[in-house]
């Protein structure tokens, strides 16, 4: 079958208002650059003219400017699954005019194919090669594109001539049956491939074909600072104690490592670590962080679901596939994050939080409770059934305004019973087989920053004696503080014990 080439224009045309559209790629990479913005300007004359038109997006993660930013900015998203990172998505969702609903990574393909989210109308796909018979090879990104070309009644193709066509080598497209006749998913060891390297799809669902030539969106991060350096060092004595210990096998365990820059500074020190040795990784997204550690030899192997790396990192893979081409594979979220294979391969998960409370409960997506950071990405998926869940942050955020140890956490995330440890630059909190009270005389001696440590003392010593010592009154004290008074150094829990 020979497919028709569209404009970006005429494919964006195929997309009504009140559609739902699904798309290819797991942060920038891999998600359509081309179609989305034309949909945008749709979008613009239709409410020039009066008329109403948005639509709902699902994703496997985030994605660029070129497809979040520009439909926000447009006004043309109503509703939106799961995580994303851009500001202008951020500012809308806080402003409450987009649904923004925030689900497990690894639940996202599934909940599309048990009929959670709707019907989805329309699936755009970057690809960088299609067969005739409907073989679709992606790019830099597993995401949940097999599963949005099963479920979507149209689908149009990016055909991305800046990506490689050596790329689709690196793909493993898997997707798991639904129950009652899922079966385990055959993966023992992270470089295990148990699928093809293709989307097979139906060719007469394909409406066109856009060419395109545009690089991914990633971005870089900033330098790791004195501060995420030595979160990245005690994350590092923490694992190396642990294997001496004989708690991690000395041949190690696959880690997963979140995003943003702690998690970067966190990479790096741990490929400096000698005495870790050399290491795999069973993660959702590789930074260039980690190709710099596997041309060093530290990285033996890494399992992502997309190549988030900056586009001269991704030349220059591209330029060396020899050496690369069996040292990565590209996965779907639901496998890259499947909780039964986390489990079973004993992952290592490395985590940031925005704010941990003295129990060890962690938020990791909302500023004081309400406003929306990014979202949960896939850190549920890997806390609640990782070998051993770690934490970190730094202990204070905003020039020393907000602790990020606080005595209840203002959203929840991540419950004291699926976290581990706690690392701030200040220390190390185990609290692995400890009881409430002991994992908050832990945390508030090792992890909080000395200008707040004796306010947590002293909330304990106000708190009611239970099995979670709290005084419900002054909880969320410290949040109120930086409200009323800007800054959580302020809070005076007299206030609170009238
Ligand atoms: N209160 C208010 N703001 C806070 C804060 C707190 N307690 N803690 C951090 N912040 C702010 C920082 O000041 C910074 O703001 P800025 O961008 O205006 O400078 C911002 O949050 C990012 O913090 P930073 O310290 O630079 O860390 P980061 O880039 O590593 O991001 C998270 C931290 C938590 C926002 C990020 O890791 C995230 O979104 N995590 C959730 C998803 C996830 O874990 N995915 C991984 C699964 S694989």
């Amino acid at each position: 079958m020979s497919f028709t080439i569209l404009s970006a224009a005429e494919a964006a045309s195929f997309v009504k208002h009140g559609y739902t559209v699904g798309i290819s790629g797991f942060t920038p990479a891999g998600s359509p650059k081309a179609v989305a913005p034309e949909i945008a300007k749709i979008a613009e004359a239709e409410h020039a003219k009066g008329n109403p038109f948005q639509i709902s997006v699902l994703s496997g993660a985030s994605t660029g400017d070129s497809c979040d930013g520009v439909l926000t900015r447009a006004k043309a998203i109503r509703y939106r699954a799961p995580y994303t990172t851009n500001t202008d998505f951020r500012n809308a969702v806080n402003c409450g005019d987009i649904a923004y609903n925030d689900i497990h990574l690894s639940q996202m393909a599934q909940e599309i194919r048990f009929g959670f989210l709707g019907k989805v109308d329309v699936a755009i796909i970057e690809a960088c090669d299609i067969t005739p018979d409907g073989k679709i090879f992606l790019t830099a990104a597993g995401g949940i594109s097999p599963t949005v070309c099963e479920k979507a009644d149209k689908i149009i193709i990016e055909l991305n001539s800046a990506h490689n066509k050596n790329i689709a080598g690196l793909h493993d497209v898997y997707q798991p049956l639904d129950p009652p006749y899922r079966r385990e998913i055959p993966i023992y060891k992270p470089s295990d491939r148990i699928g093809t390297t293709y989307v097979q799809v139906d060719p007469k669902k394909i409406i066109g074909i856009v060419e395109v030539n545009i690089p991914d969106e990633a971005r870089g991060f900033t330098a790791p600072d004195p501060i995420t350096d030595q979160i990245g060092i005690n994350v590092a004595n923490f694992l190396v104690a642990d294997m001496k210990r004989g708690i991690i096998p000395p041949s190690f365990l696959p880690l997963q490592s979140g995003v943003g820059n702690i998690a970067n500074a966190v990479l790096g020190a741990l490929g400096r670590d000698k005495t870790i040795p050399n290491f795999e990784m069973y993660t959702e997204v590789i930074q260039d962080s980690v190709i710099d550690l596997m041309k060093e030899g530290r990285i033996k192997f890494g399992s992502t679901c997309s190549l988030s790396v900056t586009n001269e990192c991704l030349d220059e893979i591209y330029r060396d596939m020899n050496f690369f081409g069996d040292k990565l594979v590209l996965r779907q979220s639901e496998i890259s994050n499947n909780p039964e294979v986390i489990r079973r391969l004993g992952i290592i998960s490395m985590n940031t939080a925005i704010e941990a409370d003295i129990y060890g409960n962690i938020n990791s997506t909302h500023i004081a409770g309400t406003k929306m950071m990014n979202g949960l990405g896939g850190s549920g998926d890997f806390t609640r059934n990782a070998y051993i869940s770690i934490f970190s942050c730094p202990s204070v955020a905003k020039g020393g305004k907000i602790s990020s140890i606080v005595p209840m956490v203002s959203h929840h995330d991540h419950s004291e019973h699926s976290v581990n440890v706690i690392i701030t630059e200040q220390g190390i909190a185990d609290l692995r087989g400890k009881s409430p009270l002991e994992r908050a005389k832990a945390i508030i001696e090792n992890c909080a920053h000395p200008d707040y440590k004796q306010l947590l003392w002293d909330y304990l010593k106000i708190a009611s004696k239970g099995q979670t010592p709290h005084c419900m009154k002054a909880a969320l004290g410290m949040h109120a503080a930086l409200l009323d008074k800007g800054d959580m150094k302020l809070t005076d829990w007299a206030e609170y014990t009238k």
